[in-house]
């Protein structure tokens, strides 16, 4: 039903899932001796933060925090806020921060200066998506599923106004959605 206001699919659910796979094993080799606190960015990294973790085979635990980014339109360099803080003392963990997209980036330079700022002993990142055309930060992630283009993607966690985070597959939307 949701694929009728689809235009076209950029990368398949069997893509997404040996990506996954893979990521998964390099975070295993990673993290084998540690015991990372994986931190899930609410709300669009949720259906990747389910699907990496049962591809990392060792000790960790997970929770999440969700933050909202409000343009200005007087201040060009954009803010971050924190909504929903973690429930968890960061200070000598191991890091890894899981998000669906880094986009200008702002939203991941944040977290990564206030965890180190509460002490983290390392911070690391793993987005199923990259937007490098999109960055305004200079930020990159330590591990990458897919670089995009400079389009506006649903799905697999990725919303338009709050829709289609659901859609098993990433995509872009028909332009008539946008206009209705
Ligand atoms: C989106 C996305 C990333 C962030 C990336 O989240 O899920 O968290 O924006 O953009 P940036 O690199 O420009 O900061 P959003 O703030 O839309 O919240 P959501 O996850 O609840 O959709
Ligand atoms: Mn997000
Ligand atoms: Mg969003």
């Amino acid at each position: 039903m949701l694929d009728k206001d689809i235009e076209k699919i950029l990368i398949t659910r069997e893509q997404i899932q040996m990506r996954c796979a893979e990521l998964g094993k390099q975070l295993t080799e990673e993290y084998q001796d540690k015991t990372p606190l994986v931190v899930g960015v609410l709300k669009g990294a949720v259906p990747f933060m389910a699907d990496i973790v049962r591809e990392m085979d060792c000790y960790l635990e997970i929770d999440f925090l969700d933050v909202s980014s409000y343009g200005n339109a007087t201040v060009s360099s954009g803010e971050v806020k924190i909504v929903k803080d973690l429930d968890t003392n960061v200070e000598g963990r191991d890091l890894l921060i899981v998000e669906d997209i880094i986009d200008s980036g702002r939203t991941l330079a944040y977290l990564v200066d206030l965890f180190k700022y509460r002490k983290a002993k390392s911070v690391k990142i793993v987005t199923l998506l990259d937007k490098p055309e999109g960055r305004v930060v200079p930020i990159e992630a330590d591990y990458v599923g897919f670089d995009v283009p400079n389009e506006f993607v649903v799905g697999y966690g990725l919303d338009y106004i709050q829709q289609y985070r659901n859609l098993p597959y990433v995509g872009v939307l028909k332009p008539s959605v946008y206009q209705s």
